[in-house]
């Protein structure tokens, strides 16, 4: 299976990896042979990037943390508390907290990806993208889930602490349902009226758990302080250095992380590795290295699946990751011409090339 950009270029591809609309409905299964209607189809969705099968690529195995059937269930629960909570017909519902139901469905699934991530230790997080850039709030909340839970666990914090971290986690910007959707969706950068809006999701997130006794303090910390900065310079309360808990600091880098790497309608997302190089710059002012470098060592620079350009001009797909050497895969070098597979290149025994960022085959 490898990464494509969704183009002309991919009609008589077949689809790796099935995907899901924008309500989790299946739109296109795994094996369809891509023809003009389904691009169109995936382009309506707002669906950027897709998996396929080709000569080159059928024996690569996607490494994933997360089963994607649990993947769905988390963004099933949380749209199910944007409905319960949010808008219903442009109008605000009278209730803003949680439902308890709501609440433990989202405890049982936090607890299954606590599960999943315990038993798979060598793994490194590839990012994986399944769905359009309209269920970016739902998504991005599970890819956050799984980085902070890796994170949490890297540090050495007991596995109850890593549940309370991933709870907060998924439901760190729950406050968005009080907020008008056009307003989240908005295509193009917000005026600072439409940005002070959107700052208040992590105040109306608060108030949604605040009174709820049975919802732990680390995971009402996350909802009101993810977007607090080391140098004071975050909201709401402008909290500085050690004010911050350690566990809402090390959702704040999981939530920048995914954040530039997502694809989104008004921009196009960043390589891991330069992602990587902004949170290193931010580790000076704004974010705590320590938690930074407990992060980095789980995360795949280069995800497998996708086409990169080696230093001696050679194009190839990651193949298989390297825990120890994140930067190093191995790379199976294709032959551009007639799409066929040349020979595996590991990086970590062939010291003389290395990868010179991402291509398009
Ligand atoms: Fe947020």
């Amino acid at each position: 299976m490898r990464i494509i950009k969704v183009s002309d270029k991919a009609v008589g591809e077949m689809l790796g990896k099935s995907i899901y609309s924008s309500s989790c409905k299946l739109l296109l299964s795994k094996n369809t042979v891509l023809k003009d209607n389904h691009i169109k189809s995936l382009d309506k969705n707002n669906i950027n990037y897709i998996y396929i099968d080709d000569d080159m690529s059928h024996d690569i195995e996607l490494e994933t943390y997360v089963d994607e059937s649990l993947v769905m269930e988390a963004v099933s629960s949380l749209k199910e508390i944007f409905n319960d909570t949010g808008f219903i017909n442009g109008h605000k519902s009278a209730s803003s907290m949680i439902p308890m139901d709501d609440y433990n469905h989202v405890e049982k699934i936090v607890q299954s990806m606590v599960r999943e991530v315990y038993s798979n230790p060598k793994m490194l997080y590839n990012m994986i993208e399944l769905m359009g850039t309209d269920m970016y709030t739902y998504t991005h909340s599970v890819n956050v889930a799984v980085l902070s839970i890796l994170t949490a666990k890297s540090l050495g914090l007991d596995k109850k602490t890593v549940e309370k971290i991933g709870i907060g986690a998924l439901l760190h910007d729950i406050g968005k349902s009080r907020i008008d959707n056009e307003l989240i969706n908005k295509p193009g950068k917000y005026s600072t009226d439409e940005y002070e809006t959107m700052k208040e999701h992590s105040k109306h997130g608060y108030d949604m758990v605040r009174s709820d006794t049975v919802i732990s303090p680390i995971t009402k910390q996350i909802i009101y302080f993810h977007h607090e900065r080391l140098d004071g310079s975050g909201y709401p309360e402008g909290l500085q250095g050690n004010q911050i808990p350690v566990y809402v600091r090390l959702v704040t880098i999981c939530d920048m992380f995914d954040a530039m790497i997502s694809d989104r309608s008004y921009r196009t997302k960043m390589s891991v590795y330069e992602a990587l190089e902004v949170l290193n710059a931010e580790s000076v002012y704004n974010i705590d290295p320590s938690i930074l470098s407990s992060f980095i060592e789980n995360i795949a620079v280069y995800t497998v699946g996708s086409s990169v350009q080696l230093t001696d001009g050679r194009v190839g797909i990651v193949v298989k990751n390297n825990k120890a050497y994140p930067t190093r895969p191995v790379v199976r070098i294709v032959d551009l011409e007639t799409k066929k597979p040349i020979e595996e290149v590991d990086l970590m025994t062939n010291l003389t090339s290395f990868i010179d960022g991402e291509y398009e085959i």
